[in-house]
């Protein structure tokens, strides 16, 4: 199974609606995180998102990002009343802002505030829970102390990014601690981080024999033909693979402009999209340097134009 990472302000509601239009493998999603902060009254906009009619595309888990068991009690229950079984808990999130509140990955050194969270909300919640963290804020073992408290808890599943938050994203995974944790996590593990290749993940599913399942987010969002890759071991011709992407990119620009309206917010969500996109094509720094020159629509068009008009038909 082959989830969708969440990439906040990318894989919103109608990039995971259009995705399975275009490409194939992927079985399911956790959507960019909810604040808690976020006040949420039942015609509210994030709400809305997750109402089955809106949400056609990759089925979907929504994730709250939140420090106050009571606030994601709240939210986790409205998403449930509107048909979401299941809520994911965000406890990896690694910019300075959100680990100074104590959210994401802020709570991962201190295991206590992480017991009293669940104790709190485990009781209240309608949804099941999964979890999504990494192995540890600044130390890849604080992880150690976070698995035997949730085996004490029914959750669902634990989706592993075994980098400690003060790497953001870079830098090795640790692939030893997250073996660690497998060993002694009795709830199922999902395996996230650095999946970019056919070659990546077989080395991963050897060497983890027991996952079943396996989160990617950037490898997916710069290679969307990754996924059937993996799953179904198939491949497209180059020229037919530009061509899928061309009628993706198109259809997410003209959905997002029904729903943007100043000239340089559908330029900034495009340039979002093709800060991973970009990773698809060989002179992928010079195309992203073409777009990032664009500030209108207009222009933007101009240039996406030309950039598929010049891009050679076939590699070979
Ligand atoms: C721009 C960006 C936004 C992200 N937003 C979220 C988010 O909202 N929630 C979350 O759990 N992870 C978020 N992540 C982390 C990814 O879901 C994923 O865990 C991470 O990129 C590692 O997986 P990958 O190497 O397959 O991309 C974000 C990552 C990036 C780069």
């Amino acid at each position: 199974m082959i989830y969708l990472a969440p990439l906040q302000g990318i894989t919103d509601r109608i990039y995971r609606n259009l995705f399975p239009v275009y490409f194939k493998g992927v079985d399911a999603a956790i959507a960019p995180f909810i604040s808690s902060s976020k006040k949420m009254k039942p015609d509210n906009k994030l709400l809305r998102e997750f109402y089955p009619e809106n949400n056609t595309g990759i089925p979907t888990i929504p994730q709250i990002m939140s420090s106050e068991p009571k606030d994601f009690i709240m939210i986790a229950n409205k998403l449930y009343d509107v048909g979401c079984g299941t809520v994911n808990w965000n406890l990896g999130c690694p910019y300075p802002m959100v680990v100074r509140k104590g959210r994401g990955a802020g709570f991962l050194c201190d295991p206590a505030r992480v017991e009293s969270f669940l104790e709190a909300a485990m009781p209240a919640l309608k949804p099941h829970l999964s979890i999504k963290l990494r192995i540890g804020l600044k130390y890849p073992d604080e992880v150690f102390e976070l698995i035997p408290i949730f085996n004490r808890f029914p959750i669902e599943e634990l989706i592993i990014h075994p980098r400690t938050g003060l790497q953001m994203y870079e830098g090795k995974v640790d692939l030893d601690i997250f073996g660690q944790c497998l060993d002694i996590s009795k709830h199922r593990v999902v395996y996230n981080g650095d999946i970019d290749s056919l070659e990546k993940f077989e080395l991963l599913s050897k060497r983890f024999g027991s996952i079943e399942r396996w989160m990617i987010g950037r490898g997916l969002l710069a290679n969307p033909f990754l996924a059937e890759k993996i799953k179904f071991n198939t491949e497209k011709s180059y020229d037919e693979k530009i061509k899928i992407i061309r009628a993706f990119h198109d259809h997410l620009f003209s959905e997002y402009l029904k729903i943007l309206s100043g000239p340089s917010h559908i330029t900034n969500k495009m340039k979002a999209v093709w800060t991973y996109l970009g990773g698809f094509f060989e002179d992928g720094a010079k195309i992203k340097k073409r777009i990032w020159k664009t500030h209108h629509r207009d222009n933007y068009i101009d240039v996406v134009n030309k950039i598929f008009s010049e891009t050679p038909v076939s590699k070979a």
